[in-house]
């Protein structure tokens, strides 16, 4: 049933076999993407199946449904912005609220593909650094599974992550630092018998958060938005949609793309944003990232960096960074003004659709998405500090 053939990799275009766990290249230490036979197919083949991620199954890597490790993820509301978009004299602003899935964010895309992957494989245990929502979602699938986990996080992480990936059974460490240093932690521990399921080098998490994309042409009747607002620590969701998008143009679903991608990231941890100002390919990595109010924000050096910035030249996007001010208003303005009570993530998207929209790069005209990527309820915690 997958169009699936091969995975390569990002720069050197290696390929390498899919009949064996992957991680990165080894050469380029770039990430791998999943390559798929992209010959027209007719997009009526989805009619009837459920409305959930697993419905773009020839675009996605399982080989055996039996092996999909599912708790309900995907096809998340897609609700226009009328009252406090109309504010800003915009008429088509979509919010897409991700916090519907399960765990609460939209880590569970990702992490439900890398787990179902790895029980095709047959692999018994998996480990991750995370900021938060991405362990609960690991170790939720992983138990769903029958798969052991280790999540290591950096001991800012609010705590109803530790608790949650607790009570999912997960091994839980706490580190020092930001989840670069989390990261580091979990490579010394790791005796190697952990597949570590890390942002991008692990090539499958990606193919769970290109769902988004197929997803926002299927509820836009096929079309692509004008511009899309994404959250971006290790961008695996923005590179993931873009990809998405590249697939439909090829397999006949969309006839163009119009959207221009915008990546927000938080004042002081902004390796994209800055190198997107100075035109440059690779992130330019942060020594020591300030705490932020959106832990899922607070990545110094994305793996992904060089797939980000090309989406964003390739889509003629932006980089707009926010601060934990300005997410605290975007948080109370979606309450009270829309009834969203969004993750500071969600909220700095809001905030940077505001400023995109004063100094004119969003037009009147424009069909806007936010991407809310996740749960207040998550981070009250933060909200009471
Ligand atoms: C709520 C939320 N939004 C956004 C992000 C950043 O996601 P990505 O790593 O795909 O850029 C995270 C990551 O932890 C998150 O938890």
């Amino acid at each position: 049933m997958t169009r699936f053939t091969h995975l390569v990799c990002s720069v050197c275009d290696r390929i390498f076999p899919k009949d064996q766990p992957q991680t990165f290249c080894p050469s380029c230490k770039r990430p791998l993407l999943a390559v798929y036979d992209l010959t027209p197919l007719d997009k009526n083949v989805l009619v009837g199946r459920n409305s959930d991620m697993w419905r773009y199954r020839e675009l996605l890597p399982i080989e055996n449904e039996r092996f999909i490790v599912t708790l309900g993820e995907g096809f998340t509301p897609l609700l226009p912005l009328k009252r406090i978009g109309r504010k800003l004299g915009l008429s088509d602003v979509w919010f897409k609220d991700e916090s519907a899935n399960p765990t609460g964010s939209f880590k569970a895309r990702g992490l439900a593909m890398a787990v179902s992957k790895a029980h095709e494989y047959g692999i018994r245990e998996m480990a991750i650094p995370t900021a938060g929502n991405a362990g609960s979602a690991l170790a939720a699938y992983g138990a769903r599974a029958g798969i052991k986990t280790h999540v290591f996080m950096p001991e800012a992480t609010p705590k109803v992550f530790q608790t949650d990936c607790t009570w999912f059974g997960a091994r839980v460490t706490t580190v020092q630092g930001s989840i670069r240093d989390a990261g580091q932690a979990m490579g010394r521990a790791n005796l190697g018998h952990w597949f570590d399921v890390s942002t991008l080098k692990e090539p499958y998490r990606i193919e769970g958060k290109k769902t988004m994309g197929y997803e926002l042409a299927e509820q836009l009747h096929w079309q692509t938005p004008d511009v899309i607002l994404y959250p971006t620590g290790g961008g695996t969701g923005l590179i993931g949609i873009w990809k998405a998008f590249k697939e439909m143009l090829a397999l006949g679903w969309i006839s163009e793309i119009t959207t221009r991608m915008v990546a927000v990231q938080a004042t002081g941890c902004d390796p994209i944003v800055s190198a997107f100002e100075a035109h440059e390919a690779d992130g330019r990595p942060i020594e020591n990232p300030p705490e932020t109010i959106a832990n899922g924000l607070r990545v110094p050096a994305p793996f992904g960096d060089r797939l980000i910035l090309e989406a964003l030249y390739e889509s003629r996007g932006t980089a707009i960074t926010i601060s934990d001010e300005e997410m605290e208003s975007g948080i109370r303005e979606l309450a009270v003004g829309e009834g969203f009570f969004v993750a500071p993530e969600g909220a700095a998207v809001w905030m940077a659709l505001k400023k995109l929209r004063e100094s004119g790069w969003v037009k009147p005209t424009d069909k806007v998405v936010l991407l809310n990527t996740g749960s207040a309820y998550k981070y009250i915690e933060n909200l009471w500090k």
